[in-house]
């Protein structure tokens, strides 16, 4: 049984959605651009971890997505219209515990795409990753259409659901949509556990005045993209039409692409007492068989893909949040 949150209305209207893993690092950032879009009352997050913020301000429901009952009441329940399917276990933790990580991210995956078919769910978003390429892909400009052979239980995962996404779409058409991002790096929650994550640590230990031990080598080079345009590349290729979309595996997305020192460079310069040392563990083995940028002209072409935000604009304007969040919980 489905327990109703009151602040959804009776009436759901045409553009209801819902996110699962919703409490994670891009979840949070999407629920929030998609309230403000839609209507907070529209967005159904969802996530087995409680958000405080998220639950605030809108409909929340606990979901397991390996639940896919669950998942079937709470899409007609609130008349869900699109799915962004986001909940999964990432790199660096999946190989912590390899058999959950293939599960849920295969399983959950197909429960979603499962559940869409059978009530008819117009749209569904999920996010594959640069962990679909392997040490033979071209580091640089990675082409959208390389062998795929990935090193981690996170890229085999992906590169399955990529393959999976296609087959539901041309076997049963269901409008599933996917991206290969880069590391996503924002402010507004803690990483969880991928290989790009050292960046947004780096973030929180310099505005707390903490030296930082960096997990990847000082001249590793990874493409990035800052939470903003993470946002706008899922709402963008969600509400292109679907004649856009001839890539039904995952489009290549990129934004910038910079090395740890690169970045710690960028932060001394508005941080100058800041301090960087290289440790390099796991996490800078799974880095070097990742590509350092993309070629994303595929999305480009097919739905318009204009990422807005590069390395300085992105260091000035974490600095410049984080700063006010960590002084204003100073105050309280
Ligand atoms: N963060 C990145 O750099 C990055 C890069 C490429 C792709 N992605 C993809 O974006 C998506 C979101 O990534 P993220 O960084 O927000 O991850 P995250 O680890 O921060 O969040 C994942 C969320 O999933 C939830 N979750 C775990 N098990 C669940 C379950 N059984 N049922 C429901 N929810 C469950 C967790 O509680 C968490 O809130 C993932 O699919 C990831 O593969 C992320």
């Amino acid at each position: 049984m489905v327990t109703t949150n009151k602040t959804f209305p009776e009436s759901a209207s045409p553009k209801t959605i819902l996110v699962t893993g919703a409490s994670g690092q891009l979840g949070v950032e999407l629920v929030y651009n998609l309230r403000q879009k839609y209507g907070s009352n529209q967005v159904l997050a969802t996530d087995i971890g409680e958000n405080t913020l998220l639950k605030e301000k809108g409909p929340f429901e606990w979901l397991d997505v390996l639940d896919k009952k669950r998942l079937s009441e709470l899409i007609s329940h609130y008349q869900i219209v699109e799915i962004y399917h986001l909940a999964a276990i990432l790199s660096a933790n999946g190989e912590k515990n390899i058999s959950l990580a293939w599960r849920l991210n295969m399983n959950g995956l197909l429960n979603v795409l499962e559940t869409a078919r059978e009530l008819q769910v117009q749209r569904v978003f999920w996010p594959s990753t640069i962990a679909v390429f392997g040490p033979d892909a071209p580091r640089k400009n990675t082409p959208q259409d390389v062998p795929l052979h990935p090193t981690t239980v996170y890229g085999i995962s992906k590169v399955a659901g990529e393959h999976w996404c296609a087959y539901y779409n041309r076997r049963f058409g269901v409008d599933v949509r996917s991206i290969r991002y880069p590391g996503l790096i924002g402010y507004r929650s803690q990483p969880g556990g991928g290989t790009t994550d050292y960046a947004v640590d780096l973030f929180y230990s310099a505005i707390k005045g903490k030296p930082f031990v960096s997990p990847v080598d000082r001249n590793t080079r990874l493409p990035m993209m800052y939470m903003d345009d993470a946002v706008k590349a899922a709402y963008d290729i969600m509400n292109a039409d679907s004649d856009q979309i001839r890539i039904r595996t995952g489009y290549n997305v990129g934004a910038m692409s910079f090395t740890p020192k690169e970045l710690a460079d960028a932060v001394k310069q508005i941080i100058p007492s800041f301090e960087i040392q290289y440790v390099p563990d796991e996490r800078d083995q799974i880095a070097a068989n990742w590509p350092d940028s993309l070629d994303d002209s595929a999305a480009r072409e097919d739905w318009g893909w204009n990422p807005k935000f590069g390395l300085e604009f992105m260091v000035s304007d974490i600095i410049a949040n984080l700063s006010d969040v960590f002084s204003s919980s100073r105050e309280n």
